[in-house]
């Protein structure tokens, strides 16, 4: 059986077999944000974090039916903050969120945030504009002609730094631990999304280059690897499990 790292990038699996290259986190999102460090940024609050206990995470995943429309009406910031906070939140066993992963926004309805893209800064909790505009149509175009974003608040995207994962997960594995750390972490934001009454929309397929043309990131060593699209929903129930 191939090794895991034969479907790697060239370019990567040529760095991981140097011994000579230090291993370690690699840098990658270091390197982004500094590139975006002129860009606005929008602080968001802090301490927004639900208070997700072990039984309403049960109870949100029990209830919690994908949704394929939502209201059009804005969520709050403070949502968001929320969500992201849990999305980026330790779980045990796991390298922390900010070793692997980066997390991208794409604002289609957030009441307190302009229409764009953005990126989480985890140094100091803040939205990092990326680009400004309506990016709605786009969006549906990455979740493969769904046309959830039409009337979602906003569009989740993980991100992974490719070249991190054999530091990072300790072994050949890696790069399906890191599919399966990106899983569980979505399903916290899930969860999180659930108990603030939103619903959500979850897929890993979204096309590589498409997304990170989309978020200004190189595709390869920063590979996009899931999306989760949220928004207000109808209490009756219109748009869910569809
Ligand atoms: C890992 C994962 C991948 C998914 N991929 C897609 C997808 O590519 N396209 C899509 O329309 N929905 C996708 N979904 C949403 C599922 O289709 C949806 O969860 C499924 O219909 C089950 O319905 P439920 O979530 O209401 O239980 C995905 C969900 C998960 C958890």
């Amino acid at each position: 059986m191939p090794s895991p790292w034969a479907f790697l990038p060239a370019s990567i699996e040529a760095e991981q077999s140097n011994p000579s290259r230090p291993l370690g986190k690699s840098g990658e999102w270091a390197k982004y944000f500094a590139s975006l460090s002129g860009n606005p940024r929008i602080q968001l609050p802090q301490g927004a974090r639900t208070a997700i206990t072990a039984a309403s995470a049960v109870a949100a995943s029990a209830a919690r039916r994908t949704w394929r429309a939502f209201t059009r009406s804005h969520c709050g910031i403070e949502q968001l903050a929320s969500v992201l906070s849990e999305l980026t939140s330790g779980i045990d066993g796991l390298p922390d969120f900010h070793d692997v992963f980066a997390a991208h926004v794409i604002v289609l309805g957030v009441d307190g945030l302009s229409t764009g893209i953005y990126a989480l800064d985890p140094a100091t909790f803040s939205l990092v504009l990326v680009r400004a505009g309506d990016f709605t149509e786009q969006t549906c175009k990455l979740l493969r002609g769904l046309l959830a974003p039409k009337s979602a608040a906003f569009t989740l995207v993980l991100s992974a730094d490719m070249a991190a994962l054999p530091d990072v997960y300790h072994g050949q594995l890696g790069i399906r631990e890191m599919y399966v750390h990106s899983g569980f972490a979505t399903q916290k934001a899930i969860e999180a999304s659930t108990v603030l009454g939103l619903g959500t929309l979850p897929t890993p397929a979204i096309p590589d280059t498409m997304t990170a043309e989309l978020l200004g990131i190189d595709g390869v060593r920063q590979n996009p690897v899931y999306s989760l699209t949220v928004g207000t929903t109808d209490p009756v129930g219109a748009g869910a499990g569809q």
